[in-house]
């Protein structure tokens, strides 16, 4: 038999995985143009060029050993080039015993979390946050306290302090984050580690940055290693290089903290014992090359000016993302997440409940769908609109 912790789990489901299969029976009714699935961040560029030519000339030059086992923590020569590119970043010093290679970056959260979290230790969470983060906090004993940020999905530094006990291990921050979008500025950063040097024990920051070459309108993602003393990266090419089905991602402990070599032993352990063992090593070899390549970031820009046009003009309210993959809507006048989220499927729009996120009152779309299927999609967020009885702000 499962274990009770297995059968409870269970019974909660993924909201996201049952919007995907019913996107599968809507398509199967009115055909793939006349159903608009926002639901799932798939991304679904092609890698870069680079990443190619990467993969053949390993294929063509084959090494003795280069598919053999290697240090946990991966090869030494990645994780340098690793340690380099995120210390001219962020203009300091970082060895290569800083990096530990994993297996993308839900691998990076649960050796991190493995590594610090002592029975009924406490993990702030800064809601909206990506929902996997309950299972890992769980994974390792530990209790996730949620925060909630502002009407602008920024953290409000008061309210995290407040949330602080004795038992607050770690505080884990996504930016660009899913699923806002929202990027949080270097002064925010700032007064937090300011907020968190005050305390009377060390509290982690895990930034968790599979977003952070995704950033648009010209801005730039400030650099968390910059600002932040203790800060572990938690990072994947999930996004930057579009590989998520190939799982390569590191941890980046920032020499700045506190018990730097007992954390970044920890981790390595960490990453043996709960099953990666290494990350891919063809893929470790492959980021060698293509490390400072990136996947065409104005394609995914276009596609968000296309969806926050045809949300905005139909008469509906949202904050405009300047990264990641998603818009986080507000629900209209007064409808919760659910009636909302049933009334869209009703026009086969398909978009994932913001109580998913620990934000009710608010729906994300995920816009790494076809542009044809945005541009389809216009006429239905008006027909909902118009449904509703909200006026709309442009011609359909
Ligand atoms: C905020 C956030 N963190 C972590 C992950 C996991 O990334 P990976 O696929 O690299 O494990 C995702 C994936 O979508 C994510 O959105």
């Amino acid at each position: 038999m499962i274990s009770k912790k297995m059968i409870e789990s269970l019974k909660g489901g993924s909201e996201i995985r049952k919007m995907f299969e019913e996107g599968g029976r809507l398509k199967s009714i009115y055909g793939a143009d006349n159903v608009y699935d926002f639901s799932i961040g798939n991304p679904d560029l092609e890698p870069p060029k680079e990443v190619f030519d990467a993969l053949k000339e390993l294929a063509d030059n084959p090494t003795p050993g280069m598919h053999g086992y290697m240090p946990n923590a991966g090869y030494p020569s990645t994780r340098t080039i690793v340690a380099e590119k995120r210390g001219k970043e962020a203009g300091m010093e970082i060895g290569p015993d800083a990096v530990c290679m994993t297996v993308g970056a839900a691998s990076a959260m649960n050796d991190v979390l493995h590594s610090i979290l002592d029975p009924e230790d406490e993990v702030i969470l800064l809601a909206p946050y990506f929902m996997e983060y309950n299972g890992y906090v769980a994974n390792h004993g530990g209790k996730v306290v949620i925060v909630q940020t502002d009407d602008k999905f920024m953290p409000i530094i008061a309210d995290i302090e407040k949330a602080i006990t004795a038992r607050t291990k770690a505080i884990i921050v996504n930016s660009p984050n899913n699923p806002s979008g929202v990027v949080y500025p270097a002064e925010l950063l700032i007064e937090l580690n300011d907020m968190l040097k005050k305390q009377d024990h060390t509290i982690y920051v895990i930034s968790d940055e599979p977003y952070i070459d995704l950033a648009y309108d010209g801005a730039s993602v400030p650099c968390a290693l910059k600002y932040i003393d203790n800060l572990i990266i938690c990072f994947s090419w999930s996004k930057s290089l579009s590989l998520p089905g190939e799982r390569i991602g590191y941890t980046l402990v920032s020499p700045k903290c506190a018990d730097f070599a007992d954390l970044t032993g920890a981790i390595v352990l960490s990453n043996r014992t709960l099953g990666s063992v290494n990350a891919p090593a063809i893929w470790q070899k492959v980021i060698e090359k293509s490390i400072y390549a990136k996947v065409d970031v104005a394609n995914y820009e276009n596609r968000r000016n296309l969806l926050y046009s045809n949300i905005i003009d139909a008469g509906f309210d949202a904050v405009k993302p300047n990264g990641a993959l998603y818009i986080f809507m507000n629900t209209p006048k007064g409808l919760d997440d659910g009636e909302f989220s049933s009334i869209c499927a009703k026009h086969n729009l398909l978009l994932v409940k913001g109580s998913s996120f620990a934000r009710p009152g608010y729906c994300r779309l995920a816009f790494c769908v076809s542009e044809t299927s945005i541009r389809n999609s216009r006429k239905a967020f008006f027909a909902i609109a118009e449904e509703l009885g909200l006026s709309h702000r442009a011609e359909l």
